[in-house]
This record gives C-alpha cells, sequence and structure tokens, in this order.
C-alpha cells in the first residue's frame, strides 16, 4: 500500500468556476450571469418545494465532467457531488486506511461500481465552513476557515476537522440520476 501523504504546497483558497458550480435556488434566482455561463445549471437544479419540504430529491449527473464538482442542497444542508478523475480515484484508494484521521476505506464511501462519483456533504467537520474543491495537499479540499484539509474521498487527512466529510444517505436510479435522501 502506498501513501498520498507526498506534499505539495496548497493552492490558493479561492475557488474557480471549473471547480464548483454552485446549484441552489438562491443561486440560480441572484445569478443570471450564472444561467449563462453554465446552461445546464437550471435543468439540474431541484423544484425548491421538493427541497422545501427535505424530501428525497433526483439528481441528474450526466452533465458533471470529469473532475467537476457541485453543490447543492437538501433539507437545507449542501452537498458536494463530485465526478472523481482516474487519478482522483487512484489516490483515493491507494492510501493506507489505518494511518488516517478517521480511518475510513475509499470503498466505505462510494457505490460499489461508481467510484467516480463521490457524494458528501459540504460542511467541514471542524466549525461549519464549506470547503473549497481541488486544493490543498491532497487535492480534495481546503477549508479556508482554519485549514483543514481532506482528500479526494472527503476523509480529513489535517486538522483541526476531527473527521470526514460524511456521506448522505442516497442511491442510483440510473447510471446518469442520483436520489438523495434515500439509502
Ligand atoms: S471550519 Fe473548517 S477548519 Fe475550521
Amino acid at each position: 500500500m502506498t501513501t498520498t501523504t507526498s506534499p505539495e504546497p496548497p493552492a490558493s483558497a479561492h475557488p474557480n468556476r471549473r471547480d464548483i458550480l454552485l446549484l441552489s435556488t438562491a443561486a440560480m434566482g441572484a445569478a443570471g450571469l450564472a444561467a449563462v455561463a453554465w446552461p445546464f445549471i437550471d435543468q439540474m437544479n431541484p423544484d425548491s418545494g421538493t427541497i422545501a419540504q427535505g424530501a428525497p430529491i433526483e439528481f441528474d449527473i450526466a452533465p458533471i465532467a470529469d473532475g467537476q464538482i457541485v453543490r447543492i442542497f437538501w433539507r437545507g444542508k449542501p452537498i458536494f457531488v463530485r465526478h472523481r478523475t482516474t487519478e482522483e480515484i487512484a489516490a483515493a484508494e491507494n492510501t493506507d486506511v489505518a494511518a488516517l484521521m478517521d480511518p475510513e476505506p475509499d470503498s466505505a464511501r462510494v457505490k460499489a461500481g461508481k467510484a467516480e462519483w463521490l457524494v458528501v456533504f459540504a460542511s467541514c467537520t471542524h466549525l461549519g465552513c464549506i470547503p473549497l474543491g481541488h486544493q490543498g495537499d491532497w487535492g480534495g479540499w481546503f477549508c479556508p476557515c482554519h485549514g483543514s484539509q481532506y482528500d479526494t474521498s472527503g476523509r480529513v487527512r489535517k486538522g483541526p476537522a476531527p473527521t470526514n466529510l460524511p456521506v448522505p444517505p442516497y442511491r442510483f436510479a440510473s447510471d446518469t440520476k442520483i436520489v438523495i435522501g434515500e439509502a
């Protein structure tokens, strides 16, 4: 087993548009520009009534390109849906689990046969800030509030965050659709 502790300097703490597509009712209402830049967002955005009720939401993952992360809301909580690259999957899998702060194999955090998709709550487990994608020494997420870092499986690799980004209940309704809120 190899580890992915090879340090590379943290990237800038500023997200870029490739990293995160913000999908929320508020974002759609406020940012017409975003709708132009990302025309598929409207199609993907869950109905606001569904969100408000906290019911399970079906989400179309087909438009999410390799390497992209989108952020959606379920029950008022932000969730990352990450389309992992081959390299990101390998980094997540080729990790010494026993050496992790919150030991958990990557296979326990993704659905069998769907390793390219990672779905995790988007709140840092320290004090709840939203981490920045594709940043930090492990290329997963970097929390700009106090410097916690997560790997490409959403596992905490550097504190003060104590635990991994939790995986919400979800299932695949098809190859291109997930339902968040149902296991
Ligand atoms: S809230 Fe993320 S490190 Fe403190």
